[in-house]
This record gives C-alpha cells, structure tokens and sequence, in this order.
C-alpha cells in the first residue's frame, strides 16, 4: 500500500490558443512534479490547437464556443458547470482570452490561478510584450497570480523577469517570456496542489504558512 494513499489532485485547465503552458503542465504532472491529474480541458475556441493536442493525449476536452452565448453571464455559467462536473481541486487558466465575471471568479476563490505574460501590476490587459517594447522597459516577464474580480488584478505569487534586449522583437521577446512561463506556472501549481499555497480572506497569499509580502521572483536555480 505504500504511497497509494496520495490523494492526486485534479486540475481543471482553461485555454483559448496554442496551449504551450497547458502542455508544460501535463509534462509535469506525467513526470510526478506535480502530484495532480488534468481531469479536462475547456476551450471557449472550439478549434483551439491545445484542444486538440489534449484530446490527442487522452485527456476529456470540451468546448464551449462563447459566440453561442447570449452574454457574459450565462456563457459563464454554462462553464461552471462544465467544470463542476469535474469536481476540480484547481482551475487553472493557461490561455484563457475571457474576462470572467465577478460571479464565476468568486466561486472559485482561490482555486483560480492564471498566467499572465507581464510583470503585473504593469501592462494588465492584451499586448503586453509590444506596450513593453513601446514602452522602452528594460525587464518584461510573466505573473502567476490568484484570479479575483478586478482584471489582472489579483495577488500575484510568482514573477519571472527577463531583460529586454535592443534587438527584440515583440515575437522574441514573447517567445523569451513564453520559456519562463512554463518554468514558473508548474511551479507555483505543485505548491498549489501540495497544500503549500493559499489564499486568506484578507486576500494575502500564504505559503509555507508565511504571509508573501511580495511577489516571489523565480530564481534558475529551482
Ligand atoms: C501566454 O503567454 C499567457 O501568458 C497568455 O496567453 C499565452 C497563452 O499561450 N495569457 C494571457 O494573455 C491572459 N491574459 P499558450 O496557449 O501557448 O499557453
């Protein structure tokens, strides 16, 4: 019996895209990095190029093509329940083009994580690696942060900073921050998943029973 009384976390994980982070997620999960399971995909794009590659991997998938949606709210809805039916530890937006509203975002208080391809607070919203680059910035990264109703607002728990160099591209330096989103994301979901990481009512992050004042940077020697 030994070692079969881990219970395996499960994940839900949200896209819209390519799926470059839910794939490093699954890589971590199949090497035992994470002690969890993906127990679905949902992409709000039907033809997402991620839903494909879970469905090819033999993870559940599902679609749930907003443009069906009278508003907001009840394609929200509908999601939720999508993802109930999992009955999830963790969702995990990788991807994920949608604001949510403040109903579904509160129903899964800190559950919900998200990556964010910016060192937030700057650069909320879309574009962030042009507006980086037009804003002359000399670090660029990635935010992994706890989903509350404010948008690309909540209490973020993990950075990772790259300089931005004077031959970049907004396809470079995307890609630059692409590779350390896949390092920092996994990460911060083991520690999620471990019961090492949590969100008190007062919207502190906790790990380790210790209260983050700030942000962690993600250091290459984890
Ligand atoms: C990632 O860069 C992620 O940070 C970003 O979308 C990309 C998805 O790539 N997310 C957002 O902009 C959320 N506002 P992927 O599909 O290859 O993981």
């Amino acid at each position: 019996m030994k070692g079969n009384n881990v219970r395996k976390g499960r994940l839900v994980v949200l896209i819209s895209g390519k799926g470059t982070n839910l794939r490093a997620i699954q890589q971590a999960c199949a090497q035992g990095a994470i002690t969890a399971d993906i127990v679905a995909v949902i992409s709000n794009h039907p033809d997402a190029a991620g839903l494909i590659w879970a469905a090819n991997a033999g993870i559940p998938t599902q679609a749930l093509d907003h443009t069906q949606f009278a508003d907001r709210r009840t394609f929200d809805a509908a999601l939720s329940r999508q993802i109930d039916a999992y009955a999830p530890d963790f969702v995990i937006l990788a991807g994920f083009m949608r604001i949510l509203t403040p109903v579904f975002v509160r129903h899964y208080q800190g559950r919900l994580l998200n990556i964010h391809p910016s060192l937030l607070p700057n650069f909320q919203g879309l574009h962030t690696h042009r507006r980086a680059l037009q804003a002359k910035a000399e670090q660029h990264g990635a935010s992994v942060h706890y989903v509350t109703p404010e948008l690309d607002g909540g209490p973020v728990i993990m950075q990772a900073v790259v300089p931005v160099l004077a031959e970049d591209t907004e396809d470079r330096l995307a890609a630059r921050v692409l590779t350390e989103e896949h390092k920092i994301y996994p990460l911060v979901i083991r520690w999620a998943t471990e019961g090492r990481l949590s969100l008190n009512d007062q919207q502190q992050i906790r790990l380790d029973n210790h209260v983050l004042a700030k942000p962690l940077i993600y250091q290459h020697t984890h």
